[in-house]
């Protein structure tokens, strides 16, 4: 008996030896990169499911390694690789165990090669183990990826645009940012309103600067947007009734109603309530003429750009498509992508909002054709009264502008 305690006991301090709670975690000599496990309840038989970066060529296979009560179960899994990989050497993809009656409650798992060769590398622990029926948070935000970021006036545009409208977290996968921007995330991060997630791929990988690996080379999409979105849909999953999949720039703006809070039940109503929602893009170019209404004094040595200056929008012509990010309850998504859902538990995952109902604000210094004759939209100034001593109060909060 107490051989067996002594094993036991063995087992659980080997489990903890190993456990590694940061994402990217390599696994053994594979090309292939851990980053957050999370049980799946939606289905009859639960799983694990873990969101990994692989090296797409290597068509490995995989074993989860599960801690469970002491002891280590293997069992084999599913590797599926998500189609929205652009072509990059690199692509997202979901690694599913389905659990067995051997271990029913596992606490932590590793995904390791399978065969004798996979040897452990890391314990990750377990998330969303239990369903709640309530969820701290209504609207989550999940940013991804903050790479090489600088402009400290628009994140805090951005950030009290999103309280305003309803959002209490902001996720944000982060690589790297200046020191002034680092102020304001302390700050954030102190008020419990965003999480950083440390995005580290860079160290292992190329990342590419864009979407089209001709025009930006490198090993894998745009920073590793598509993974970093499908771990925090997965992380938010009971802890958020609603997660909106979109950039920093952007806005999803209700044009009759003020906030998030009122618009989504009316979405709910005038939609499904079984769908997420599709917010046309609509561009916002920073080439366009300033209008300097709202500018501000105290800010002019802020690095970034007043998006109060730009009332002007490109028109989306009529009957093409205008791309879209979305609103969505994430206990519908299987498969998040960059613009709405590759897979969902429905067979239509999302619906076009229509634009006379809310649009998204894109600011950026976008170009757009000579002559196009841009669409003057005062839309933003309704929310500038509040917005501009909001900003104030988090930059002098943050120790960047004097009271
Ligand atoms: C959007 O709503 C407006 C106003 O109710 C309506 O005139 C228009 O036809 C709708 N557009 C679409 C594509 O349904
Ligand atoms: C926008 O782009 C133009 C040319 O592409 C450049 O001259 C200008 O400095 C840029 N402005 C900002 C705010 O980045």
């Amino acid at each position: 008996d107490l051989l067996f305690l002594l094993l036991i006991i063995c087992a659980f301090l080997y489990c903890l030896h190993l456990l590694k709670d940061g994402p990217l975690v390599k696994v053994g000599h594979l090309n292939t990169y851990v980053i957050g496990s999370y049980l799946e309840h939606r289905f009859g038989e639960k799983q694990i499911k873990t969101i990994a970066i692989v090296l797409r060529r290597e068509q490995a296979t995989f074993s989860c390694v599960m801690c469970c009560d002491g002891t280590t179960v293997r069992l084999p899994a599913e590797c599926s690789i998500h189609d929205d990989h652009f072509n990059f050497e690199y692509g997202t993809a979901t690694i599913m165990c389905t659990i067995k009656s051997t271990c029913l409650t596992p606490t932590h798992v590793a995904i390791t090669a399978s065969g004798v060769s996979g040897s452990l590398t890391s314990f990750q622990p377990i998330r969303n183990r239990d369903v709640p029926t309530t969820f701290p948070y209504e609207f989550t935000i999940c940013i991804s990826v903050m790479y090489d970021y600088k402009s400290v006036l628009n994140l805090v545009q951005s950030m009290e645009m999103f309280r305003l409208l309803g959002a209490q977290r902001v996720v944000i996968y982060k690589t790297n940012c200046d020191s002034h921007t680092q102020k304001v995330l302390d700050y954030y991060e102190k008020k419990g309103f965003v999480e950083i997630i440390p995005w580290t791929i860079k160290k292992h990988i190329k990342v590419s600067r864009g979407w089209n690996i001709n025009k930006s080379p490198g090993q894998l999409q745009y920073y590793g947007q598509i993974p970093a979105l499908n771990d925090c849909v997965y992380r938010y999953m009971y802890q958020s009734r609603y997660v909106a999949l979109h950039d920093l720039d952007e806005l999803i703006l209700p044009l009759k109603l003020k906030s998030w809070t009122e618009l989504l039940p009316e979405l709910k109503i005038k939609y499904s309530s079984n769908v997420g929602f599709e917010f046309e893009n609509n561009q916002f170019p920073f080439t366009a003429k300033a209008h300097a209404d709202y500018e501000q004094d105290k800010w002019k040595n802020i690095q970034g750009v007043n998006i109060l200056n730009y009332i002007d929008r490109v028109p989306n012509l009529p009957n093409t498509f205008n791309n879209y990010k979305i609103i969505v309850n994430p206990r519908l998504v299987l498969k998040a992508t960059v613009h709405g859902l590759l897979e969902s538990v429905n067979r239509s995952p999302t619906v076009r909002v229509n634009n006379s109902i809310a649009r998204m604000y894109h600011f950026k210094n976008f170009t757009y054709p000579p002559n196009t004759k841009l669409v003057r939209d005062y839309h933003l100034w309704d929310y500038a009264n509040y917005l501009i001593p909001a900003v104030s109060k988090v930059l002098q909060a943050s120790g960047l502008i004097e009271a």
